[in-house]
């Protein structure tokens, strides 16, 4: 994996030998961002917007790539979707199950306060909706969709069209939803062991090139269904094994909504290596609001 004291531009193939003097100049580079970071305020890179969370990640999602597993239904597309919208960056949202306007909906329900359920029955005046979708528009300006649910994208056309989307910003976020989606969409008929190891090496060459965390979704094997873990992830141990952070969400099952309409959730940093590891965040999910709030 690229080290992140070297500069975009030499980004090579090859091995780099080093001594500790010879790493002195990258040293003195991040000294200087980091406190002129705090001493101005500034993001060092995306965060997720939930406090506890980013000072357990060690302030912001770490450059390289990060993946995050639940059961199905536990609301991981909503929560990277919340971190899309919510990192302070431009992000990349590439989908590759769901449809981008059923994310439009998803982000427009949480940035609005509607119920999700009301932008879909028909009950609002056409107008009045695309009010609404207006407002999240303005309130998540720097999000964009690759939609790679009707044709593969591939690593080369994501890290193009991430450029694009980072612009001139200083930090991006770039989401894969989910990894083994997108390993099993693409030509060539690999085996699934194989086509996920080939695009998690993919992830994390991209994380690399352009300098950003990548937020991977992945899918839960079976014998992990319930527990979770670190190693929960289906497929194979490289989705752990080449992550700078695993977050884990997890909902008991018997947990139902309280008046508010929110259900505890809980995430926990099954990998962590910017701070401490096994630490939980409790949190509360909002299914009709599509809104994860630290509870
Ligand atoms: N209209 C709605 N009202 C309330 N909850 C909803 C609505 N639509 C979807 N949900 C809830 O949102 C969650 C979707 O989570 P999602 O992010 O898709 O999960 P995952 O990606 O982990 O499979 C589900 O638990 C579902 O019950
Ligand atoms: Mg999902």
């Amino acid at each position: 994996m690229q080290s992140t004291d070297t500069p975009p531009e030499i980004v090579t193939q090859s091995p780099r030998l080093v001594n500790l003097a010879g790493l002195l100049d990258a040293w003195q580079a991040d000294a200087q961002a980091a406190h002129d970071a705090r001493a101005a305020g500034t993001l060092r890179g995306p965060i997720t917007g939930l406090p506890k969370l980013d000072s357990d990640l060690g302030g912001c999602l770490a450059p390289g790539m990060s993946i995050l597993h639940g059961t199905p239904g536990v609301g991981k597309t909503a929560f990277a979707l919340q971190l899309a919208t919510s990192c302070g960056f431009p992000a990349l949202y590439v989908t590759c199950e769901m449809a981008p306007l059923e994310l439009f909906r998803r982000v427009t329900a949480r940035t609005t306060g509607t119920f999700l359920g009301r932008l879909k029955t028909g009950e609002l005046l056409p107008e009045a909706s695309l009010a609404l979708a207006r407002q999240a528009v303005e309130a998540a300006p720097l999000l964009a969709f690759a939609d790679a649910t009707q044709a593969y994208a591939s690593p080369e056309w994501i890290r193009d069209k991430a450029l694009a989307v980072k612009g001139k910003h200083p930090h991006l976020l770039l989401v894969v939803d989910s990894v083994h989606s997108w390993a099993e969409g693409a030509p060539g008929g690999a085996p699934e062991y194989d086509a996920l190891n080939e695009h998690l090496a993919a992830l994390r060459k991209l994380a690399a090139g352009l300098r950003c965390p990548v937020l991977a979704i992945a899918e839960r094997n079976r014998a992990s269904m319930d527990k979770g873990g670190l190693s929960a992830g289906a497929g194979t141990r490289k989705l752990e094994y080449g992550a700078e952070a695993v977050i884990d969400l997890a909902r008991k099952e018997d947990a139902r909504e309280d008046a508010m309409g929110e259900v505890p959730v809980t995430c926990r940093l099954a990998k962590n290596r910017h701070g401490a590891v096994g630490k939980t965040v409790p949190l509360s999910w909002h299914g009709a609001l599509q809104r994860f709030t630290e509870a």
